[in-house]
């Protein structure tokens, strides 16, 4: 009561995941933080909360101070059953993870990301709290310093969501943008120059790029790419050399004090358009609790590269392009899609005209046996786009068997919730199986991580940029 006085009270509304709740109810998609694991979040306020509450075919309402500590969502992935641990459900590793984090004021001190981070001495966690609970995920409110961390202690195959301090206003993708990407839909037809060009990106190439960035070749010192390691800020001054190698012109940009910035590259329009076309990755990784090893070799070193890849190509073979094109790896991806968050609204607020933009997230793995598959989104993105992708895949990847996956969500849902058409690309057409998910053993060299594969989805987000943006060859 004392500690909150003249606070007040702020309330959550968590529904089911519904995309018409946020194009019809503006006061609802004015106070919203994410969808999750199939459920949405809100803050409305009292009359907002009272005018929907009736419609609603269900939600829950959770009372929470207005000054909450941090907010994070957790939940287990969307994995495949040969995954599943035999012992021990959510509930028994939400009880583990309760506890690890009450001890954290020790074990962070024990745990540091490979002796780069300062050591920091905290008292034990005592506030703490579970706000809701549903199905393999829940709502914990923690102290900011907690939750910075919390994604290096969570089990294996969990993921970890930080809430933005404030709701955002959630923008549905308005429907000129929508026919913009069915005309390009409309007009896909087999282009053997698309072909040629896509057909160029070279494996050799992106053999040698991986291990740079996992540390595999022993030559650049990277241990970790997590977000505040110092081997992710390595990353960056790499990736942001070897893009501008390719002509394009590349910014660092921070976004969040301690987490390394965003890479952000971008090659001009041959005729004067405000349209951009956007392809993106992320490059910071997760390793395994105990371990500061991060190498992120699948996640998400294989989409990085796959858009290495592709700069490079359009280098070797001199293509200009007739819209402006962003090729971007974020950071803060781990943490909760913070870098693509604060560039998605970045862009809405510069009012950038975006055709599409399509996320390049695990591209690299399936299980030893299983065909070459690509994976679409199945709840959060565009559909038109997603159409384009697979239609696009079935011209120039035909050897992919494409469907949908549960596996979600990459940065592209930070560009869906502002109303920029997305989708994004995954190794999968079902959940996730790549049994070095999140884990200090995600190296490129490994059974089950396929080059191929790897090459076949970044043509086709290749393919995709080259559609969408138009393009010259030199004479
Ligand atoms: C896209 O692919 C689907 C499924 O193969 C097909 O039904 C549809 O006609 C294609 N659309 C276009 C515009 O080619
Ligand atoms: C890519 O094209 C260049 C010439 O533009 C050629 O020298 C190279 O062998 C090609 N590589 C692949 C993998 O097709
Ligand atoms: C580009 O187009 C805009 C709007 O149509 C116009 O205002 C501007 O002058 C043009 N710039 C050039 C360099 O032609
Ligand atoms: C965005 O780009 C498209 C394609 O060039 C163009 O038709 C449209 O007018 C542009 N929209 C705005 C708001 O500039
Ligand atoms: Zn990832």
């Amino acid at each position: 009561m004392v500690a909150n006085a003249g606070l007040g009270l702020a309330t959550l509304l968590i529904t089911a995941f519904d995309p018409s709740l946020l194009s019809g109810q503006p006061c609802l998609s004015q106070s919203y933080y994410g969808s999750f694991s199939g459920r949405s979040i809100f803050r409305p306020d009292p009359s907002c909360l009272e005018l929907v509450t009736d419609s609603l075919p269900s939600g829950t309402i959770v009372p929470a101070s207005k000054d909450m500590a941090q907010l994070v969502w957790i939940e287990e992935q969307a994995i495949d059953d040969s995954l599943k641990s035999p012992s021990g459900g959510f509930d028994l590793q939400l009880e583990e993870l309760l506890t690890k984090i009450s001890t954290l004021g020790t074990a962070y001190s024990a745990y540091d990301f490979a002796g780069e981070r300062e050591q920091v001495l905290g008292p034990p966690i005592t506030h703490y709290d579970v706000m809701y609970r549903s199905g393999p995920s829940a709502l914990l409110s923690l102290p900011a310093d907690a939750a910075k961390v919390i994604d290096t202690i969570i089990p294996p195959f969990w993921k970890s969501t930080l809430l933005l301090k404030e709701p955002i206003t959630y923008v549905p993708v308005p429907s000129d943008a929508v026919q913009r990407v069915r005309a390009l839909l409309d007009s896909v037809k087999f282009d053997p120059t698309v072909a040629a060009i896509v057909s160029n990106i070279s494996v050799p190439q992106m053999k040698n790029d991986i291990r740079f960035l996992t540390g595999e070749d022993g030559k650049s010192g990277i241990i970790s790419r997590h977000s505040f390691s110092s081997g992710v800020r390595t990353a960056a001054a790499w990736l942001s050399d070897r893009f501008e190698d390719t002509g394009a012109t590349c910014e660092l940009r921070p976004f969040l004090a301690g987490f390394a910035p965003n890479v952000v590259c971008r090659y001009p329009s041959t005729v004067n358009t405000t349209a951009t076309v956007l392809l993106s990755a992320h490059y910071d990784s997760r390793g395994s609790f105990g371990s500061t090893r991060a190498p992120g070799g699948d996640d998400d070193g294989s989409g990085t590269v796959a858009l290495l890849a592709i700069a490079r190509t359009i280098a070797r073979k001199g293509i200009t392009f007739r819209s402006n094109v962003e090729l971007v790896a974020f950071s803060g991806e781990e943490q909760g899609l913070l870098g693509s968050k604060a560039y998605a609204r970045e862009m809405r607020e510069a009012g950038t005209n975006l055709t599409l933009m399509v996320q390049a997230d695990m591209l690299a793995y399936h299980a030893p046996g299983e065909p070459a598959q690509l994976g679409l989104p199945d709840l959060i993105g565009t559909p038109e786009v997603s159409q384009l992708v697979a239609n696009l895949s079935a011209i120039y990847s035909p050897e992919l068997q494409v469907g949908l996956t549960p596996a979600c969500c990459s940065d592209h849902q930070s560009f869906h919730e502002q109303g920029f058409p997305s989708t994004q690309v995954f190794e999968r057409a079902g959940p996730i199986i790549d049994p070095m998910y999140h884990n200090s053993g995600d190296l490129s060299e490994r059974e089950g991580y396929d080059f191929e594969q790897l090459k076949s989805i970044a043509k086709v987000q290749f393919a995709t940029l080259l559609t969408a943006a138009g393009f010259d060859l030199p004479e």
